[in-house]
């Protein structure tokens, strides 16, 4: 018997957990229960909480490690650097499919979302499943991709974005004009077919923010190798949306998922207060 009920949101991914209030110390084998239904359902939801940042960090300690070193594009709670805070108001719009924080060579295990204040319509944040990408992907690409590593890099994807945003100058996801300060990792290599560290399974792991090339093959091979990929990976049927409430909790499995907030609320604002667990080095 789990301490909360599991309430599929979409055939492909995401769920929501019923039952527990996350102002509460949980017992370790409910925190247990938390990671193994985030390895099943690879994002989930805990609706109608009420943290302040102590508890949502209290929360994401549970789970992990929370990781600090946050790239120099995402703005922090001044009194609590582990918490980044997006406002679309004040352009903290991440309307880009990408994996959070790629750029780094142990890129995130996963976020913890905090909805702060959520718009009366429009800001659902949809998930791409990236083991089923990978699933459905041919035996002979499976064997070509699982031979190749790939670039993230802070400065973007350098032309192989070919998945358009809404808006090229408001978002922290642009790619960064001023240098990073010093001591913030800024590119990584990671193999384009990553095995998770839990569920043993594999996934494809580029995506369109980070990736800047495939290495050991031409700029137009990985254009097209990309370009392709990522046409692929977010079909309808690998994908659930979330329309938010204030006070919702998220969490996605950063290891084989990717994300896009959707960025159609005009003036309204929305606010998230955002923790990140630290992750491990894709293998
Ligand atoms: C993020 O990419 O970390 C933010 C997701 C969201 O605003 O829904």
């Amino acid at each position: 018997m789990t301490a909360f009920e599991i309430r599929p949101i979409a055939g492909s991914l995401g769920a929501e957990l019923h039952g527990l209030d996350l102002r509460e110390p949980l017992a370790p084998a409910t925190i247990d229960e938390i990671d193994r239904a985030l390895c099943d359902h690879l994002v989930i939801f805990f609706p109608e909480q009420e943290l302040d940042a102590d508890q949502h960090l209290a929360f994401s300690r549970a789970l992990g490690e929370v990781f600090t070193e946050h790239p120099p594009y995402l703005p922090t709670l001044e009194d609590h650097p582990e918490v980044v805070v997006l406002s679309g108001r004040a352009g903290g719009r991440a309307d880009l499919w990408h994996t959070d924080i790629t750029i780094n060579p142990r890129p995130p295990k996963g976020s913890i979302l905090y909805m702060k204040q959520a718009p009366a319509f429009g800001g659902d944040t949809m998930w791409a499943n990236l083991y089923l990408a990978y699933d459905a992907l041919s035996e002979p690409m499976k064997r070509y991709l699982g031979e190749l590593t790939a670039v993230h890099d802070i400065r973007g994807s350098g032309g192989a974005v070919l998945v358009e945003r809404s808006d090229e100058t408001a978002s922290p996801y642009s790619p960064l004009e001023e240098k990073p300060g010093p001591g913030v990792l800024t590119s990584a290599e990671h193999p384009v077919v990553r095995t998770h560290p839990v569920t043993g399974k594999q996934c494809l792991f580029v995506n369109p923010t980070f990736t800047s090339h495939i290495r050991h093959v031409s700029r137009a091979e990985s254009n097209a190798i990309l370009g392709y990929l990522y046409a692929h990976m977010v079909q309808p049927e690998f994908i659930c949306r979330r329309r938010w409430s204030q006070g919702d909790v998220g969490i996605w499995d950063n290891r084989c998922t990717m994300h896009y907030a959707i960025a159609d609320y005009g003036d309204a604002d929305r606010v998230i207060h955002r923790t990140t667990l630290v992750g491990d080095v894709p293998a």
